[in-house]
């Protein structure tokens, strides 16, 4: 069956603010499932990675633009673009809308036809459920506390760079929760059928067996 997207097979959607733990459980789900998963935010940071490292502004919105037209996984092959610098610019270029617009086709093509024949897709991001998959099978808007966020992103981050303090996360994180939130195109928002998850108090195992309840209890209902 086709829906309004084009989607055709099972969709599960993850959307929340950074480092809220809905890319952790896009694996685990995708894992379980034998679903394909995307990551969205890379597709951002990519544009926002080649960008900057073509000595570009990434605010500037042709320039933004262009690169996202262009955009291919293999320009940033062997890219760090996990980096807090990264992840600030990737939000700049998320707020174009002629950048959404040249990675939506990319993102739908993907829940609609996962790859490798997978039975279903995983995505996670910001606008999965209100806008790229607006009829997704199961939606999930995940959240935590801005201050577990922060301490869970440095614990990634601290390694591959160390001083990095956690106080600087956590403003960077806010900077870019209120940019994400804030856009006129496609913000950062919760479905209004999103089943919202607060991870703040819950361990990783905890969070992966309450969105699996979840989406159990979806399957079952749909037969
Ligand atoms: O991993 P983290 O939650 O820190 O961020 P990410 O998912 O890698 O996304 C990086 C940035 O890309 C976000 O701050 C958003 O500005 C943008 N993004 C978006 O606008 N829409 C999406 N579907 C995914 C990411």
């Amino acid at each position: 069956m086709t829906d309004a997207s084009g989607t055709s097979s099972i969709v599960i959607a993850l959307d929340g603010p950074a480092a809220s733990g809905k890319g952790t459980l896009a694996r685990l789900i995708s894992d379980h499932y034998g679903f394909a998963h995307l990551d969205t935010g890379t597709l951002y940071r990519g544009v926002a990675w080649v960008v900057m490292n073509e000595g570009g502004d990434p605010a500037d919105p042709e320039t933004a633009a262009a690169a996202a037209r262009d955009y291919a996984i293999e320009k940033i092959a062997g890219a760090d673009i996990r980096t807090k610098e990264v992840g600030a610019a990737a939000s700049v270029v998320a707020a174009n809308k002629a950048v959404r617009a040249a990675l939506l086709d990319f993102q739908r093509r993907f829940a609609q036809k996962p790859p490798k024949g997978a039975p279903g897709a995983v995505l996670d991001g910001r606008d999965i459920g209100t806008v790229v998959c607006p009829d997704a099978t199961v939606k999930f808007f995940v959240t935590a506390s801005p201050k577990i966020r922060a301490r869970r992103r440095w614990l990634e981050l601290e390694p591959s760079r160390p001083g990095l303090e956690e106080s600087e996360i956590y403003q960077d994180l806010l900077e870019r929760d209120a940019r994400d939130a804030a856009r006129d195109d496609a913000p950062m928002a919760a479905a209004d059928d999103a089943e919202l998850l607060d991870t703040t108090h819950l361990s990783i195992d905890a969070a992966f067996a309450a969105a699996r309840r979840v989406i159990d209890g979806v399957f079952r209902r749909c037969g």
